[in-house]
């Protein structure tokens, strides 16, 4: 009887007795729970406790021992965190599924008691109770120093400058988009999607992986609209900056304008369309490993890539597949990302493209004599006519011809999908791959220029001021042009960038928006 009586006090608590003991322990885990949080504060610096076998000093504390009348808990609080009193053995171990499985907070696991001693024959192991308990501990651990982790991430990348504050943007809107509602919103909201695919608005595509990018081009583009209400923004990524890019646009709504954000694993193509577009994926991705492969033993081929790093970016060739991305429209203004919009754009909708697919300004300019010259590019800049592939007449290409300049085209896509272009422009990625990337250094524009040639129709070269970062252009011409582009390889957004022109862009972003402040974007 005595023994019966010992051992249920020993071992289990009556529900009588189960009250005072989880008050008892609430108090014994409220003063953990200020040990915890106090020195696992990211304030107070990881260096003071930085984990629970820090606490093992502190538990053994006398607070803990001679005096308690819940002599048994705190002998299992202190096995289970410091291992026995006589030293035998260490702490209690507690496994992961128990850790995942535990209790939030204090509140939590109390919670959890009261309703574990209520059904489960009104009684509860002690051991259990602190096998809980250390669960929890562990998990809030767990969580602060996850917390702290990411933290220490963000300033850390915050710190080096400015592409690291870009990745530090795409994190944080990243994160942002699995933990606010407001950043997962549909875009566009349902009442607008029909102007998706209505042709009387002016429809403007993007195809970039840059979300800082991305948002100058998009706050510009409205800055100098006169009639915002009738734009609509199309902006494809890839999957891994799909989330970051949507929660920029849900948390800073452009309305009256709308803006569709797209990865390009959300689009639906009926088989053979897919079959094509992975066809292209497929050949950038096979070019980009022969380059490489060649870049190993060649230094030149090496140089080329870190000068050129754009021209291995998928996103940049994807740009042949428009009249796969937008099925439905008729025409479209394609923008690099790396352009800033000065002019309303309403008026290249209705240019007259004489039955061309592509509006593009030229290189060139007319002379007083009505001669072209080219203070740009010609094609001999960007193809190699030493090649005889390239020279070949059946080509029909001219080494001194002005080339013309992608970054902001208009297409008309319908006679786009009637023409060769697409398949030309593969049959050609394939064709420069096979010959050691001898008919023109890797890039997207190369193809396109034997791809759209006889299909371009050239605009006023005021559209469009391209080389910026590469050369610093006339102010005069800088102020004018529609759209200025900064195509040459210090590009706004890095430490590199030219101070000049820098400002022309800078004054899109928003320095008041709380990520673009946190990241230290262009401070
Ligand atoms: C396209 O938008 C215009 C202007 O809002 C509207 O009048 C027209 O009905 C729309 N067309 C379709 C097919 O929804
Ligand atoms: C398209 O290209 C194929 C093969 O390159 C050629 O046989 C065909 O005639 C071309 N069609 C047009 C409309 O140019
Ligand atoms: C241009 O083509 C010729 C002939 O194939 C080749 O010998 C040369 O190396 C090429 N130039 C470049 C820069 O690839
Ligand atoms: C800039 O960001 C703030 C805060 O996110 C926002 O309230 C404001 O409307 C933004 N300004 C512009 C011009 O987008």
């Amino acid at each position: 009887m005595q023994m019966k009586s010992k051992e249920k006090v020993g071992r289990r608590y009556s529900s009588r007795s189960v009250l005072p003991v989880v008050l008892a322990a609430g108090m014994l885990l409220l003063f953990l729970f200020i040990l915890v949080s106090f020195f696992f504060a990211p304030e107070a610096g990881a260096s003071f406790c930085p984990s629970i076998g820090c606490l093992r000093w502190k538990l053994g504390h006398p607070f803990f021992g001679a005096g308690d009348p819940s002599v048994e808990l705190v002998r299992e609080l202190r096995k289970a965190f410091v291992g026995d009193q006589d030293g035998h053995g260490g702490p209690v171990v507690v496994d992961q599924t128990s850790v995942d499985a535990a209790a939030e907070s204090l509140d939590g696991l109390i919670a959890e008691m009261a309703t574990t001693t209520s059904d489960y024959n009104q009684h509860m192991d002690v051991k259990t109770f602190v096998h809980k308990a250390k669960a929890m501990l562990l998990k809030m651990e767990h969580n602060v120093k996850k917390a702290r982790l990411q933290g220490l991430i963000y300033r850390q990348l915050a710190s080096i400058g400015i592409p690291k504050s870009m990745h530090c943007l795409t994190l944080l809107l990243a994160d942002e988009y699995t933990l606010n509602s407001l950043a997962r919103s549909s875009l566009p909201l349902p009442e607008y999607s029909s102007r998706l695919t209505n042709d009387s608005y002016i429809h403007i595509a993007l195809l970039t992986n840059n979300v800082l990018a991305a948002a100058v081009v998009v706050s510009s583009t409205l800055a100098s609209s006169t009639s915002r209400e009738n734009l609509v923004f199309h902006i494809v990524t890839d999957k891994k900056t799909y989330t970051a890019m949507h929660s920029w646009f849900s948390l800073n709504p452009i309305l009256p304008a709308i803006i569709e954000v797209k990865g390009l694993h959300h689009f639906d193509w009926p088989a053979h369309v897919n079959a094509l577009v992975m066809e292209t994926v497929e050949e950038i991705h096979r070019s980009s490993l022969a380059h490489h492969q060649l870049a190993r033993v060649n230094e030149e081929y090496g140089r080329l890539e870190t000068l050129n790093p754009n021209a291995f970016s998928l996103m940049n060739y994807l740009r042949i597949h428009l009249p796969e991305l937008f099925p439905k429209l008729k025409r479209v203004i394609f923008l690099d990302d790396d352009v800033v919009v000065q002019r309303d754009l309403t008026d290249l909708l209705n240019f007259e493209l004489n039955g061309n697919v592509n509006g593009a300004v030229s290189a060139g300019v007319i002379d007083d004599e009505g001669y072209q010259q080219c203070p740009g590019k010609e094609y001999g800049d960007y193809l190699n006519f030493s090649n005889p592939i390239i020279s070949s007449p059946l080509l029909g290409l001219e080494s001194q011809k002005c080339a013309w300049l992608g970054g902001m085209n208009v297409f008309d896509l319908q006679a786009w999908r009637r023409s060769n272009i697409t398949q030309t422009y593969r049959h050609w990625l394939r064709l420069n791959r096979e010959s050691g990337f001898h008919l023109w250094r890797m890039g997207a524009q190369p193809p396109s220029l034997i791809a759209f040639d006889g299909k371009v129709q050239l605009i006023d070269s005021s559209w469009h001021l391209s080389g910026l970062g590469r050369r610093i252009p006339e102010p005069q011409l800088l102020e004018s042009a529609a759209v200025i582009h900064f195509s040459g390889p210090r590009k706004p957004w890095l430490e590199i960038a030219i101070p000049e022109l820098l400002v022309f862009w800078k004054a899109h972003v928003n320095h008041s928006n709380e990520f673009i402040r946190t990241c230290k974007v262009m401070e």
